[in-house]
């Protein structure tokens, strides 16, 4: 009986495990697979520290090993006493020699690139006409989701990230409530959003996104800093296009200026949106910082509210009480729709898009 309660124990760990582990090694998510410049080289370093520290497990064990094998009482007797090595100068110099030679190793690489990433001083550079030349984005993190602003092309998105291929893309980071993290674990490396100043970095996107995972066609970005009940579910996507599609993409969020909903429409879904919604979700690119996520391409979108399959059936039941969705949210409880309105609203959201 016990040994059959402790089969089926280790088979639940083991099932539990595959379900956990089943998307590492994923294009999408994982950062042992890196789709950037900056995520190849962060592995890199990576790798160095896993070979030095292998080394010296292989090393010790070794040495472990002989001691362990060649000094037994059977073999050498009762009443053997080794060479003593107490002080032993040439020993002493040895073992405090080879980590410091094995940390300058580590270090060197470590170093270097550290500066490397922090290298922003791109961000200031301007050509002829007084424009930068560096795509930057604005991210700001608020309780449960992201903005992306994009001060250069006047246009602002929430939710999904869209970026070209095979350039720098520069970040400006800050939180708006509390701290939180900006993590696209296949791309390269987290850093806090801070409440109190911004803090900058870079990252390469050099893989457009099309097809992967299964043709949902984005990276996986998170929240990677404990910030409230819903800290597991504050994730976005990433779209990583080629240049030409990139510059069609802002073209087309540029031209959404001055769009607006209605609230005479016929449309009950956009009058109701236009009553209930609009103070605080925009549906146009180039409305500005909001206070809440812009919805200008919530047709185009991934998922909803982050993380739910992206169907009007959702995106309805998220409206109608988005708490169990994700508890301790700031919508919760700022609006009051009846069920067929919420039903309305979220068929309107749908059509909401740029790249259709
Ligand atoms: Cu935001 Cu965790």
């Amino acid at each position: 009986m016990m040994k059959g309660l402790k089969k089926w124990r280790l088979f639940s760990l083991l099932t539990v495990m595959t379900v956990f582990l089943s998307a590492c090694g994923e294009e999408y998510i994982s950062t042992l697979r890196p789709a950037g410049a900056v995520g190849k080289e962060q592995l890199d370093i990576l790798i160095l520290a896993i070979w030095i520290m292998t080394l010296v497990v292989v090393v010790v064990s070794a040495i472990y090993l002989v001691a362990f094998f060649k000094f037994r009482r059977t073999k050498v007797g009762e009443n053997h006493m080794p060479k003593q090595v107490e002080g032993s100068h040439t020993l002493e110099v040895i073992w405090t020699v080879i980590p410091i030679i094995l940390l300058i190793i580590l270090a060197v690489p470590t170093l270097t690139y550290t500066y490397k990433f922090a290298d922003v001083a791109a961000m200031d550079e301007v050509d002829e006409e007084g424009n930068k030349t560096a795509l930057t984005v604005n991210v700001t993190a608020k309780l449960y989701w992201w903005e992306f602003e994009y001060p250069n092309q006047g246009i602002i998105t929430a939710q999904e990230l869209v970026v070209p291929t095979g350039e720098k893309v520069y970040f400006n980071l800050i939180a708006s409530d509390v701290k939180h993290s900006f993590w696209i674990p296949a791309v390269g490396g987290k850093m806090d959003t801070n409440v109190d100043g911004i803090n900058k970095f870079y990252l390469q996107f050099d893989k457009e996104s099309a097809g992967l995972n299964d043709g949902e066609g984005v990276f996986y970005g998170k929240c990677a800093e404990l910030c409230g009940p819903s800290h597991a579910l504050m994730d976005f996507k990433v779209k990583a296009l080629e240049p030409e599609a990139f510059n069609a993409w802002v073209t087309a969020m540029q031209a959404t200026e001055g769009q607006t909903a209605d609230r005479e429409s016929s449309d009950i879904g956009e009058a109701t949106f236009a009553n209930s919604c609009l103070g605080c979700h925009a549906v146009s690119a180039v409305a500005g910082n909001g206070l809440g996520p812009n919805l200008t391409t919530f047709g185009d979108r991934n998922r909803v509210a982050g993380f739910l399959e992206h169907t009007a059936e959702n995106t309805a039941n998220w409206i109608k009480d988005p708490e169990p969705y994700k508890p301790g949210n700031t919508m919760t409880g700022t609006y009051n729709v009846s069920p067929e309105e919420a039903e309305a609203i979220a068929d309107y959201l749908m059509t909401l898009s740029v790249e259709k």
